[in-house]
């Protein structure tokens, strides 16, 4: 059985440690300096600890702790060559942790839809790790990405639902303007975009194509598509992107200062 160690359970640890314990077959140590976040995470971990020595006895350590403060935690952790570290932290490259670990450094992009087994991840590493192959297609999907491409990773898949969310909110507010309540409506809006991405992920054809598949002649589709194409939606779904990914390289710069 793999065995890892999640470093901070906050929002991601907790989802990532949720996530594998559906999945099962995972051996997981969950680590904090908070007793009020291991015991959330308590039924969903084989243990939880406050103590360093423990956290550090797994082959793979996940450090999910802000990135501000992933400098200090890798100073507690003293890792050996045959260990794996991954880091997840928004901003922070894998030079910056592997200065500070003789442990072999993965960088991993998740995001919080771990918890449902859903997660897109981006991954980079310079050869297959096992382990941390098997977890990240056990919480979900995950490409390998060259580093530079990591603050686009970091926009598209790390801070993505919330953009998706908003997209839900704003159908679910379309329908509530026609009448409907506001629990039909956000249950319509949220799984005909989970099955709208089904379908783009099963589907051999092209995003146009399936666009296309959807508009009839004169009919109900091709009006809101219409509406849609003459909008700045796209415009914006881009500069949102462009602006997660600038922050994302903002806070790079910020940790390579260190
Ligand atoms: N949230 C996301 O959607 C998302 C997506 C992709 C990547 N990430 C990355 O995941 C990391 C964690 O984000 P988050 O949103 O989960 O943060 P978070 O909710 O603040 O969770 C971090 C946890 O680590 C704990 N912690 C603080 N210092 C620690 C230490 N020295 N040792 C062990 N644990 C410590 C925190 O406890 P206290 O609360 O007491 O400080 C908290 O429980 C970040 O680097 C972020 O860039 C997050």
């Amino acid at each position: 059985m793999a065995d890892l160690t999640i470093v901070g359970c906050g929002n991601l640890g907790s989802a990532l440690i949720n996530g594998l314990a559906a999945a099962g077959g995972h051996d997981v140590t969950a680590y904090d300096v908070d007793e009020a976040a291991l015991e959330r995470v308590a039924p969903y971990a084989a243990r939880t600890t406050t103590d360093v020595e423990t956290a550090m006895a797994s082959d793979t350590v996940v450090v999910a702790v802000k990135p501000d403060i992933v400098g200090a935690v890798l100073s507690e952790f003293d890792l050996s060559a045959d260990q794996t570290l991954v880091t997840v932290a928004a901003g922070v490259s894998r030079n910056y942790v592997a200065a500070r670990t003789d442990a072999t450094v993965v960088r991993v992009m998740p995001n919080l839809a771990a918890e449902t087994q859903d997660m897109a991840a981006a991954v980079t590493w310079d050869e297959v790790d096992e382990d941390v192959r098997v977890m990240l297609a056990d919480l979900g999907s995950f490409v390998e990405i060259e580093e530079e491409l990591m603050d686009t990773a970091t926009a598209l898949n790390g801070s993505g639902p919330a953009f998706v969310f908003y997209t839900i909110q704003a159908m679910t507010e379309g329908a509530l303007a026609e009448g409907m309540d506001e629990t039909a409506a956000e249950t319509l809006a949220a799984q005909t975009v989970k099955g709208a991405a089904e379908t783009v992920l099963r589907s051999d054809r092209s995003v146009d194509d399936l666009i296309d598949a959807v508009c009839s002649p004169n009919g109900t589709t091709i009006e809101g598509m219409e509406v849609l194409w003459d909008s700045q939606f796209a415009d914006a779904m881009g500069a949102a992107l462009a602006a997660a990914t600038r922050r994302s390289r903002e806070m790079a710069a910020e940790r390579a200062d260190e």
